[in-house]
């Protein structure tokens, strides 16, 4: 094998390690569902706005918490004070027309009934959120259990 010979033969054999390499990193690209890379640039707050306050909104499933049909700005949620228990508190409840918290909210994590409100159920907004009217991000076709609706 000539000198020519042996360096044709590194240059191609670099190039097929060049295009190995590159169809490797295409296909380790990692996509969000909304079919976007990871590392793209954060698209635009969208265009929404919260609902008015009204009725209570129907839900999509039994297990759901229920999305919160009024404003939330401003309740305190703290250690020394749970303003949405200001209303939605079995004890205050009916004379503000607010639906009670479920028995659900007072279980500890070992199944325990509790007296009052149970820490895991304290932080009301991790679970309960108000209402926009923004458009899904993606499309959904999901159909409740027909036994439950
Ligand atoms: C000033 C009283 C008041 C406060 C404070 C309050 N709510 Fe409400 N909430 C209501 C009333 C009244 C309704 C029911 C609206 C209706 O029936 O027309 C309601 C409805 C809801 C519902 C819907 C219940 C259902 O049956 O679908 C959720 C969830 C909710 N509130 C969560 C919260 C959370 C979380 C907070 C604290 C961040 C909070 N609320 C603070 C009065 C209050
Ligand atoms: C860890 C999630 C989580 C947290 C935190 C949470 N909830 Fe809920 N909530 C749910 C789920 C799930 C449901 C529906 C199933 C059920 O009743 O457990 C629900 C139901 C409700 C309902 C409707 C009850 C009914 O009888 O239909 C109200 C009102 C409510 N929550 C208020 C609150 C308030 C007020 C807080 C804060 C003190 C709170 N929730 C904290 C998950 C949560």
């Amino acid at each position: 094998m000539n000198r020519k010979t042996r360096n044709l033969i590194a240059v191609v054999m670099a190039l097929g390690l060049g295009v190995f390499a590159v169809s490797q990193a295409a296909a380790q690209t990692v996509r969000s569902v909304r079919g976007v890379e990871v590392g793209a640039a954060e698209p635009a707050p969208g265009d929404f706005r919260l609902l008015p306050d009204g009725p209570p909104i129907p839900r999509d499933y039994v297990q759901q918490p229920p999305m919160v049909p009024h404003k939330t700005d401003g309740y305190e949620v703290s250690l020394n004070f749970n303003k949405c228990m200001d209303c939605h508190s079995w004890s205050r409840h009916r004379e503000e027309g607010a639906t009670k918290v479920s028995l659900t909210h007072f279980r500890d994590r070992d199944g325990g009934e509790l007296s009052n409100i149970s820490p895991r159920r304290y932080f009301c907004l991790q679970c309960h959120v108000p209402m926009t009217d923004a458009r899904p991000l993606v499309e959904n076709r999901f159909q409740p259990a027909t036994g439950l609706r």
